[in-house]
């Protein structure tokens, strides 16, 4: 068996000097790979590895002459494995409505720092939720970007998730500085702040997709509580110019969306997106407030908050869609140390 274990391992020398790995039992728990599946040997898997068929589910849901394509193998082989991978795969399935309530149990809330803000969402920011922040440039959706990844450094008690943030930087706007000063805001140590917040640039949309999988392997071996993704469109809008571009665009961020609400769903973690409004508004697109992405995006988010600016420096944020909570709007205002009622 060559199966993938969960480990946080420790290497140890034993009594015959042999080097033992020594694995945490709770954490002993195996996930079956390509290599497990009969029939599959090293050479076989090593194609299926580099199509990108790194899990069984992905191989159970092929038909066998697109997994022959895909991974340049016989149909007839194709159709052996993704019948073996059927019966191994996890594929979810249903569970009962009290363990959907036990799930939802563990749902935790991070604070935004404004009380408004916070009620608005009945109590915080959820995770195993996807959140979406949209509004015009300079609406305030880095700040609050900012302003999550320091308050999920909190522990529980203080609004906090008490773990590590992920931020995916697409526009290059995610600044140090701004971190430590809103630290600074909430009394805690700006270094070990920024030390728990793990910043990768995404230099396009296949790098920005590629970058929730190195999250997802990292997440093995940490608390992952808080991902950022700034923005969630910007690359898709660039490189997929045009109509006749926009259903890959469309499907790409589509499939892009569900990567992201895994890693919500398998480590009880909030998934914050940002995304720019309609730039040109014109008679075929109408409304200047229309977020990019339109319902792919819209209906992959849990939570979509409306950021706008208005009088004297303050802010509004409209909740525009909820599963479970009513419409409303909040007013805040982004300060030196960060967001405040
Ligand atoms: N240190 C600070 N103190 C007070 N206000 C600040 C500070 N830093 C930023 N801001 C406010 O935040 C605004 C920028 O907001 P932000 O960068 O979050 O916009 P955005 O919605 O992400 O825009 P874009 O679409 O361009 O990415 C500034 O115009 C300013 O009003
Ligand atoms: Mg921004």
């Amino acid at each position: 068996m060559t199966s993938r274990k969960k480990t946080t391992s420790t290497e140890t020398i034993d009594e015959e000097g042999e080097e033992v790995l020594m694995i945490d039992a709770e954490d002993e728990k195996t996930e079956p790979t390509v290599e497990d599946l009969p029939g599959v040997g090293p050479a076989t898997a090593e194609k299926l590895r580099e199509a990108g068929f790194n899990e069984l589910l992905a191989i159970a849901v092929m038909t066998p002459k697109a997994l022959a394509d895909a991974a340049e193998l016989g149909e007839a082989v194709s159709a052996k494995i993704i019948s073996a991978a059927k019966k191994q795969a996890n594929i979810g399935g249903f569970i009962s409505g009290n363990s959907l309530l036990e799930r939802r149990r563990q749902v935790q809330k991070l604070t935004s720092g404004s009380t408004a803000i916070d009620d608005l969402l009945g109590g915080g920011f959820e995770t195993q939720s996807i959140c979406e922040v949209y509004g015009e440039f300079g609406s305030g959706k880095t700040q609050v970007g900012h302003q999550l990844a320091v308050n999920c450094i909190l522990p529980l008690e203080q609004g906090g998730l008490d773990g590590e943030v992920f931020y995916i930087d697409t526009e290059d706007t995610f600044r140090p500085e701004r971190i430590s000063q809103m630290a600074r805001g909430i009394g805690l140590d700006p270094e070990v702040v920024l030390e728990r917040i793990h910043v990768a640039r995404a230099y396009n949309s296949a790098h920005q997709m590629l970058l929730v999988d190195e999250i997802q392997r990292m997440a093995k071996n940490m608390d992952v509580k808080l991902i950022i993704v700034d923005s969630l469109t910007s690359h898709f809008r660039a490189e997929f110019l045009g109509r006749g571009m926009l259903a890959e665009r469309q499907q790409k961020l589509g499939r892009h969306m569900k990567e992201l609400k895994k890693l919500a769903d398998i480590n009880n973690a909030l998934v914050l997106v940002s995304n720019q409004v309609m730039s040109k508004p014109d008679a075929m697109w109408g409304d200047p407030t229309k977020p990019i992405g339109g319902h792919i995006v819209g209906h992959a988010s849990t939570f979509r908050i409306y950021l706008k600016k208005s009088k004297a420096g303050s802010r509004i944020a409209r909740l525009v869609d909820s599963p479970n909570l009513p419409e409303g709007e909040a007013k805040f205002f982004v300060t030196a140390d960060g967001l405040r009622d």
